[in-house]
């Protein structure tokens, strides 16, 4: 592949955003550090990414910092935890951000991510709809049906031109703590984002049930890196 930002060749780092709490899930600890079939969450992932980027470095709470290689301590919100990544990654040409809180991604979707960077500033793993969707008003009174063909479920990972992403995050906390993904981020700063389309099994824990169903999905499936 040849460098988006020129240059001989892309320096690809991950970045794990597991310094959340959790809180949904419930758990004694941080979500990312929950064993999931015989290990922390965080591990599955980081397999995978470590075998497609050159570094990956993993945002973790306050505390878990010194449990392993390239950890960085989080911020307040999502974005801000990767912004603290980032800035440990000037070398990077492109970014590939993920969640901890989805452990089954795979290499493919993670390379399927990074060829659009050619055109794109940043590409997003994305699922179609399958249920109908309604807009509804506070008193929770149907306003309308959305036309779902062209709605989609964004997920992660996020790819992005190293470029693109460092100017995208220069913005206040608030800003950052209002983004519910980077791509957000990079599209308010002008930047052209292409959807990926992934895979429903690429699912994101959230509560007890998710993590029930990740156990499930890894025993059904053996999982490579
Ligand atoms: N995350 C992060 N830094 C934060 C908040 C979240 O790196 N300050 C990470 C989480 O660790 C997770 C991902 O962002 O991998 C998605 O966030 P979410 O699913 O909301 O996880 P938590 O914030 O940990 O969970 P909750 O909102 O239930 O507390
Ligand atoms: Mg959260």
């Amino acid at each position: 592949m040849t460098t988006p930002d020129g240059g001989e060749r892309p320096r690809v780092v991950g970045i794990i955003a597991a310094g959340g709490s959790g809180e949904r899930l419930g758990a004694d600890g941080p979500k990312a550090f929950v064993f999931l079939a015989g290990r922390p969450m965080v591990d599955w992932s980081h397999d995978v990414l470590a075998a497609v980027c050159d570094r990956v470095v993993v945002a973790v709470p306050a505390g878990y910092e010194d449990d392993g290689p390239d950890r960085i301590v989080g911020g307040v919100s999502r974005s801000a935890s990767v912004r603290n990544a980032v800035v440990t990654a000037p070398e990077a040409t492109v970014f590939v951000v993920h969640d901890a809180a989805r452990p089954l991604i795979d290499h493919d979707l993670i390379e399927r991510c990074v060829e659009p960077l050619q055109a794109f500033d940043g590409a997003v793993a994305a699922v179609r709809l399958t249920d109908t969707v309604k807009q509804a008003d506070g008193a929770g009174r149907v306003m309308a049906t959305l036309d779902r063909s062209t709605l989609w479920t964004v997920q992660t990972p996020q790819a992005f031109r190293a470029v693109a992403l460092r100017a995208a995050l220069e913005v206040d906390e608030a800003l950052l703590a209002s983004a519910s993904d980077d791509a957000s981020l990079v599209e308010r700063a002008g930047g052209r984002v292409a959807i990926v389309e992934g895979h429903p099994s690429n699912l994101k824990i959230t509560s007890p049930l998710d993590l029930a169903i990740a156990h499930r999905l890894i025993e059904e499936v053996p999982r490579g890196v």
